[in-house]
């Protein structure tokens, strides 16, 4: 028996079913906001718990079956799930859409993949229903307190959804970290991609947290004062300051800083393999994500590490390091490049995905939202919005001009980096693939030249000329002579 009363019918603002931590704190934050808030959970002890905890945030109104919650929803209904993505997250859709009528709203805010929303909205929109895949970001605290929300779906769900979510986003400069990203599953696109720079964003920290405790001998704390350090100036960001804390911190069991105690095995649960898979399949070159998912992954290869230490030699001689202070501030610039390189990538991303689905993003709203709320929020991701502002055309956030001026005065320093850690056998996967993708994709001329001659050899693949227009190969296993073979 739930120790609550039933609640009255159409009565509620908005309801949220899954009361595990991210769904109560959603919930307690439109609460706190005014919004009038139906609750919901599969077993009732969690919705009570949060009556019992959380009650005086607002007015909520629990129900203990899905009848009673849908009931309970003001028209059109706004329901949010927040439950385990995939099979939980069809399973509470289904229940949902089963009790609902034409023009209610289901807003899923998980962690979805985006062509699993797609299909989802497809599916609910042909019962005219709608149905908002939303990123949120800012883990439990941010839910509470002002998330980043990026929500998808119609522009008609967001007429509707957009004041409550605009109301309880993070807001910075008067500006809500929430808007329209565009239809259907571009919401939960976007959230994707944020997730991928975030992978890019904590490998290449932890790169240079790790250059500096081998190269230099620092202790946790002491790296720990750099990066407080770095966070007062064009690095300032949630990431570095959570690094600074963290590295801060010491162990209540042994003493020793609390980095020193944790296994070297990075978890994932998926999201950063997403925008590396899809990034595949939309052909973009999102390296540094793609090295910081990795990264993950070679960490977790436990039988290959235990087989590789101590066999496979590093045949390495650290160079001397003369000047540590002039050491530590290449560490700060290539920091920085390599971070203007994962987030250009990842830009790109988004506008091929945007193309290809047909969503109209605006990148530049895109950075703004990013802001506030969310794990990668940063002060120069301000300038990202200036950039779009300036061109809304531009082709790579890198050949904008504030962003050339400011990797420019990076590339010595990413180089020596980078060096660097080739030489001492250190491993700097996102440093080391940032600065290669910055060298491709300037490069006047690339090796690409010759791997199309090599395909045209083996299977008649083809290649384009400098000088003419056309498709062209070559008889190589004859008179090695060149037809044209585009009519
Ligand atoms: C956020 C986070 C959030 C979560 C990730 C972590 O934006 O609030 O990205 O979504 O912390 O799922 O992902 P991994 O477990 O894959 O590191």
């Amino acid at each position: 028996m739930a120790s609550f009363a039933p609640s009255p019918a159409d009565v509620a603002d908005i309801g949220v079913t899954g009361m595990a931590v991210m769904g109560s704190n959603l919930a307690r934050n439109l609460a706190r906001n005014g919004f009038k808030v139906a609750i919901h959970n599969r077993s009732v002890e969690r919705t009570e718990k949060v009556i019992a905890d959380h009650g005086s945030d607002g007015e909520f109104y629990p129900s203990e079956s899905i009848d009673d919650f849908v009931a309970s929803l003001q028209k059109p209904r706004v329901a949010i799930i927040m439950v385990k993505a995939g099979g939980p997250t069809d399973a509470v859709i289904d229940e949902l859409a089963a009790r609902m009528e034409p023009g209610d709203i289901i807003v899923d805010a998980g962690n979805a993949l985006f062509t699993d929303t797609r299909r989802r909205e497809e599916a609910l929109r042909a019962k005219g229903l709608h149905f908002v895949g939303t990123g949120v970001s800012g883990g439990e605290e941010g839910a509470l307190n002002g998330p980043s929300i990026m929500p998808g779906g119609t522009k008609e769900s967001y007429d509707r959804l957009g004041p409550m979510f605009e109301t309880i986003a993070a807001n910075v400069d008067g500006a809500p970290c929430c808007t329209h990203v565009g239809a259907d599953g571009a919401g939960h696109f976007v959230k994707m991609v944020h997730n991928g720079i975030e992978y890019a964003d904590m490998q290449v920290i932890s790169e240079a947290y790790d250059l500096m405790s081998k190269a230099l001998g620092m202790s946790a704390s002491e790296i720990g004062d750099v990066f407080a350090e770095w966070n007062t100036g064009d690095l300032e960001s949630f990431l570095i300051e959570i690094t600074a804390d963290v590295l801060h911190q010491v162990d209540a069991d042994t003493g020793k800083a609390f980095v020193d105690v944790i296994l070297d095995q990075a978890a994932q649960k998926g999201t950063g393999a997403w925008t590396v898979q899809t990034a595949l399949e939309l052909g973009v070159p999102v390296t540094g994500i793609a090295e910081a998912t990795f990264a993950r992954s070679v960490s977790g290869s436990v039988p290959q590490r235990e087989a590789a230490r101590g066999v496979l030699p590093a045949k390495a001689e650290a160079p001397e390091i003369a000047d540590r202070a002039a050491f530590i501030d290449d560490l700060q610039k290539a920091l920085y490049a390599a971070k203007l390189v994962s987030y250009s990538q990842g830009f790109d991303e988004i506008a091929a995905g945007a193309d290809h689905y047909g969503w109209d993003i605006n990148l530049g709203d895109m950075a703004r939202i990013w802001r506030g709320g969310c794990i990668i929020r940063a002060r120069f991701l301000d300038r990202i919005t200036e950039a779009y502002e300036r061109n809304g055309d531009l082709a790579l956030l890198l050949a904008d001009e504030y962003f050339t001026r400011e990797i420019t005065e990076c590339i010595p320093a990413w180089r020596r980096v980078v060096a660097y850690a080739a030489t001492a056998g250190l491993p700097v996967p996102v440093f080391a693939s940032t600065l290669s993708y910055y060298d491709s994709v300037r490069a006047e001329r690339l090796p690409a030249a010759l791997v199309q001659a090599q395909r045209d050899f083996f299977g008649a693949h083809t290649y384009r000329r400098v000088d003419a227009d056309g498709t062209y190969h070559i008889e190589w296993t004859g008179d090695r002579s060149q037809t044209r073979q585009d009519g």
